[in-house]
C-alpha cells in the first residue's frame, strides 16, 4: 500500500514505519523534527519536513501519490507538558490533525490509522479496561485525543472513512537501531536507564501512597514492535473500530525499577517524591479485542524482555540521538518545568 505516515522520525512512528517498509509498504513521512531525530528516519521513505499546520507542508505530501491509508502518529504525548500548556496539545493534536483530515478527505484516502491513548479513559474504576470503558479524560493530553478520536467518528460515517483508532497503553522498549529519545525526558523506563548509566543522579518516583500494593502507580508496558505490527494488522481491516493496545499485565513502578536492576545488574539510586499531576493509579489493558478481531499476539510480552531491549539502545545512545533539538537552535520546544517535591 502506499501509505502516509506522520511523525514518522518520532519514537512509535519511526519503529513503524521501518517495519511497513520491511513488509512491502511504501511510505511518505511527514515530520517537523520538533520531536523527531533525522537518524530515526527510514532512507527508504519519501520525507517532507514541516508540521501539520502549514497547508504546503499537506499539499506537497498529498501531491505525490494517491496515499491508501494515513497512519497519524505526530502530536504532543507528555501529561503533564499538557497541564501546564493546554493550548499546545489543543493545537498540535486537534487542530493539525483537523487540518490532516480534511486534506485527506479532499484527496479521496479511504482509511486513517490514529495513535491514541488509554489516556482517554481517565482514572477508570475497574481494571482491566476494555473498550467499553467509559471515557472520561482527566487531563488536556488525554481530553485532546478523545476530541480527535470523536471528530474522526464523525468524519468516518459521514465521508465513508475507515477510521481505526489504536490506544496505546505504555509503549517501551527499543530495536536494534530505534529507541526513545524525548527532547524532555518524562518517561520511566528511560530515566530508569538514564540513572544506572549516571546521566541522571537518581531517578525520581512519583508518588508512594497510590492505592496498589506497593504505593507506586501500575501501568502496562507494551513492546513498541508490537505496537508496530497492531498497524501491519489494522491495515488490511475494513471497518472503523478501536481497540486497546496493551499487554494485559500491570507493573509498579517499583518493579519497574527492581527489573532494571537486574537488567542492569547494578542499583540503581532513587529518589520518593511526592505524587505527579493526572497520573492515574493503575492503567492495565484488557486485549481481548485486538487479539481476536487483528489476531494480534504480542510477540515480547515480558517486562525483562522489554527493558533488555531499551537498555541495549541507551548504552549505545547513552545521550540519545545525535541530533537532539537541544542542538537544534531553530526547533523551539517548550518545555515543561517539572521538580521534584520531597
Ligand atoms: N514515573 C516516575 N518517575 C519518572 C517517570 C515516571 O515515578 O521519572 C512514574 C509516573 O508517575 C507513572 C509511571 O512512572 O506513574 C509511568 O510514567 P510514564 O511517564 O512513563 O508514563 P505515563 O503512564 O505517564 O504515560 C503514558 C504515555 C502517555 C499516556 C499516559 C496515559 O506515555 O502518552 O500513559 O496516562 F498518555
Amino acid at each position: 500500500m502506499k501509505i502516509l505516515l506522520t511523525g514518522g522520525a518520532g519514537y512509535i512512528g519511526s519503529v513503524t514505519a521501518k517495519l511497513l517498509i520491511d513488509h512491502g509498504h511504501e511510505l511518505t513521512i511527514i515530520d517537523d523534527l520538533s520531536e523527531g531525530h533525522l537518524e530515526a528516519l527510514d532512507p527508504r521513505a519519501a520525507f517532507v519536513q514541516g508540521d501539520l499546520g502549514n497547508a504546503d507542508v499537506l499539499h506537497k505530501a498529498f501531491s505525490k501519490d494517491p496515499f491508501d491509508a494515513v497512519m497519524h502518529f505526530a502530536g504532543s504525548c507528555l501529561v503533564p507538558e499538557s497541564v501546564e500548556h493546554p493550548s499546545l496539545y489543543y493545537h498540535n493534536n486537534v487542530v493539525n490533525g483537523l487540518l490532516l483530515l480534511e486534506t485527506m478527505r479532499e484527496n479521496g484516502v479511504p482509511k486513517i490509522i490514529f495513535s491514541s491513548s488509554c489516556a482517554v479513559y481517565g482514572e477508570p474504576e475497574k481494571t482491566p479496561i476494555t473498550e467499553m470503558t467509559p471515557q472520561k479524560p482527566t487531563h488536556p493530553y488525554g481530553e485532546t485525543k478523545f476530541a480527535f478520536e470523536k471528530a474522526l467518528k464523525w468524519y468516518a460515517k459521514a465521508y465513508e472513512i475507515t477510521a481505526i483508532l489504536l490506544r496505546y497503553f505504555n509503549a517501551a522498549g527499543a530495536t536494534d537501531h530505534l529507541g526513545e529519545d524525548h527532547a524532555t525526558e518524562t518517561h520511566l523506563i528511560p530515566n530508569v536507564l538514564k540513572a544506572a548509566l549516571n546521566e541522571l543522579p537518581y531517578v525520581n518516583i512519583y508518588g508512594t501512597d497510590y492505592p496498589t500494593p506497593d504505593g507506586t502507580c501500575i501501568r502496562d508496558y507494551v513492546h513498541v514492535l508490537d505496537i508496530a505490527q497492531a498497524h501491519i494488522l489494522a491495515l488490511e481491516l475494513e471497518e472503523s473500530e478501536s481497540f486497546n493496545l496493551g499487554n494485559g499485565s500491570g507493573y509498579s513502578v517499583r518493579q519497574v525499577i527492581q527489573t532494571a536492576e537486574k537488567v542492569c545488574e547494578m542499583k540503581i539510586p532513587v529518589k520518593e517524591c511526592n505524587r505527579r499531576i493526572g497520573d492515574p493509579p493503575i492503567l492495565v489493558a484488557s486485549s481481548q479485542k485486538i487479539q481476536q478481531v487483528l489476531g494480534w499476539i504480542p510477540k515480547h510480552p515480558s517486562l525483562e524482555e522489554i527493558m533488555r531491549s531499551a537498555w541495549r539502545w541507551t548504552q549505545k545512545h547513552p545521550k540519545g540521538y545525535a541530533s537532539t533539538n537541544d542542538k537544534n537552535p531553530k526547533i523551539k520546544h517548550q518545555k515543561s518545568k517539572l521538580q521534584c517535591k520531597t
